[in-house]
C-alpha cells in the first residue's frame, strides 16, 4: 500500500538555509527513507521566483519521496493541512536595528503564521522554529494558535547540542557516540548553557572526564554559545548547513524517538519542570517514545548550573516581557 504523504512546509524556502534543507527532506532524511513528503513553500512575494528555482533543481533529483511541491506567498495557503512545519524564515536584525524593532518585526511574521497554522494545520502538526530569535519567535506562534496544543511549537536549540558534542569530543579525544546526554539549557543565544554535569562520555560525567574547570567555563561554554557569531564572523554569512542539519535532526527525533539511555535538547514551553516559568519556550533535555516528547526529571541540578540556568531563563522572561508590551502576545 502507498502511504499518504506527510506535508512538510518550509517558510524562507529560498534562503539559505532553505537550500540546505529542503533537498535533504525530499531524500526522506527529515521522517525517514520509506515516508513520502509533499513540500509546500513558503516565501514573501520578492523570493517566490528564486523558490521556484529550487522547486526546479527539487524535480531534477528525481526524489522518489518527493511527491509534490507547492511555492505560495500566503501563509493561510502553505499551512493548509500541514503535518511538519519549519519555520525557518526571520526578519534579521539590520544596522541600527534595536532589539524592540527586531522583536516587533518578527512578530509581524510569526502571528499571522500562527494564526495561518491555527486555521488549517493536520491534527498531528509539529512546529520547529529556527528563525531567530527563534524561542520567543515560537512563542509568538505558539499564543496565536490556541487550538494547536502548546507542546507541539519547538525551537531549535539542536544546533547548540551537536556544537557542545563536537566541542567536547575533540577536547576529550574521544568519538561523538561515546557522548550520552548533552544537554543545551535555555535559549538559543549567547545566555544558553551547555551543562557537561550530566553528559556522559561512555558512562562517566563528562565534567569530571574533562577534569578542568577553568576549560569548561572560559572555553567551552564561551565557544558554543557564541558559535554562531564565530561562524557569522568566518562565512560572512550565518550557520547554514550546520541549520539545516540540526533541523533534520530535531524533526527525524521527534517523530522517531530518541535513543534507549539518551536524550536530545529541544525548547519546549516548559511545564514549570526546573524552576523555568510555565509557557516560556525554553531548551531541556528530553527524551521522546511513540511521537511526544517528556521533559528528563529528576536532574540535580548544582549551584554552578543553577545561575547559568536562570540567567539564559531571565533573558527569555525579558524577550517575553518585551513581546508581550509590544502586543504580540
Ligand atoms: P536568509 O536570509 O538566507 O533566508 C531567510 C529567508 O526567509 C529569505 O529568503 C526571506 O525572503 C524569507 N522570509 C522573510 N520573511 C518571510 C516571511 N514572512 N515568510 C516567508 N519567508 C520569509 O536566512 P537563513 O540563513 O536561511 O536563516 C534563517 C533564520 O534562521 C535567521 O533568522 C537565522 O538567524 C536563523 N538561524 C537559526 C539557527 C538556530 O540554531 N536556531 C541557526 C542558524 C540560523
Ligand atoms: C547560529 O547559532 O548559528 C545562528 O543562530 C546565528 C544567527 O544569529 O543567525
Amino acid at each position: 500500500m502507498t502511504r499518504t504523504p506527510v506535508n512538510v512546509t518550509v517558510t524562507g524556502a529560498a534562503g539559505q538555509i532553505g537550500y540546505a534543507l529542503l533537498f535533504r527532506i525530499a531524500s526522506g532524511q527529515l521522517l525517514g527513507a520509506d515516508v513520502p513528503v509533499r513540500l509546500r513553500l513558503l516565501e514573501i512575494p520578492q523570493a517566490v521566483k528564486a523558490a521556484e528555482g529550487t522547486a526546479m533543481e527539487l524535480d531534477d533529483c528525481a526524489f522518489p519521496l518527493l511527491s509534490g511541491i507547492d511555492i505560495t506567498d500566503d501563509a493561510k495557503t502553505a499551512f493548509d493541512g500541514v503535518n511538519v512545519a519549519l519555520l525557518v524564515g526571520a526578519r534579521p536584525r539590520t544596522k541600527g536595528m534595536e532589539r524592540g524593532d527586531l522583536l516587533e518585526a518578527n512578530g509581524g511574521i510569526f502571528k499571522p503564521q500562527g494564526e495561518a497554522i491555527n486555521a488549517g494545520a493536520a491534527d498531528d502538526v509539529r512546529v520547529l522554529v529556527v528563525g531567530n530569535p527563534a524561542n520567543t519567535n515560537a512563542l509568538i506562534a505558539q499564543r496565536h494558535a490556541p487550538d494547536v496544543p502548546a507542546e507541539r511549537f519547538t525551537a531549535m536549540t539542536r544546533l547548540d547540542h551537536n556544537r557542545a558534542l563536537s566541542q567536547l569530543a575533540k577536547k576529550l579525544g574521544v568519538s561523538i557516540t561515546d557522548i550520552k546526554k548533552m544537554t543545551i539549557w535555555g535559549n538559543h543565544s549567547a545566555t544558553q548553557y551547555p551543562d557537561l554535569f550530566h553528559a556522559e562520555v561512555n558512562g562517566r560525567v563528562a565534567a569530571e572526564a574533562v577534569d578542568d574547570q577553568a576549560w569548561l567555563e572560559n572555553d567551552f561554554i564561551p565557544t558554543v554559545a557564541k558559535r554562531g557569531a564565530a561562524i557569522i564572523e568566518a562565512r560572512g554569512a550565518s550557520s547554514a548547513a550546520s541549520a539545516a542539519n540540526a533541523a533534520i535532526d530535531h524533526v527525524y527525533d521527534w517523530v522517531n524517538g530518541t535513543a534507549e539511555g539518551d536524550w536530545v535538547s529541544m525548547a519546549v514551553p516548559s511545564d514549570g519542570s526546573y524552576g523555568v516559568p510555565e509557557g516560556l519556550i525554553s531548551s531541556f533535555p528530553v527524551t521522546v517514545e511513540d511521537g511526544k516528547y517528556s521533559i528528563v526529571q529528576g536532574l540535580e541540578i548544582d549551584e554552578f548550573s543553577r545561575g547559568r540556568i536562570d540567567a539564559s531563563v531571565a533573558e527569555l522572561v525579558e524577550e517575553r516581557d518585551a513581546v508581550q508590551a509590544l502586543g504580540l502576545i
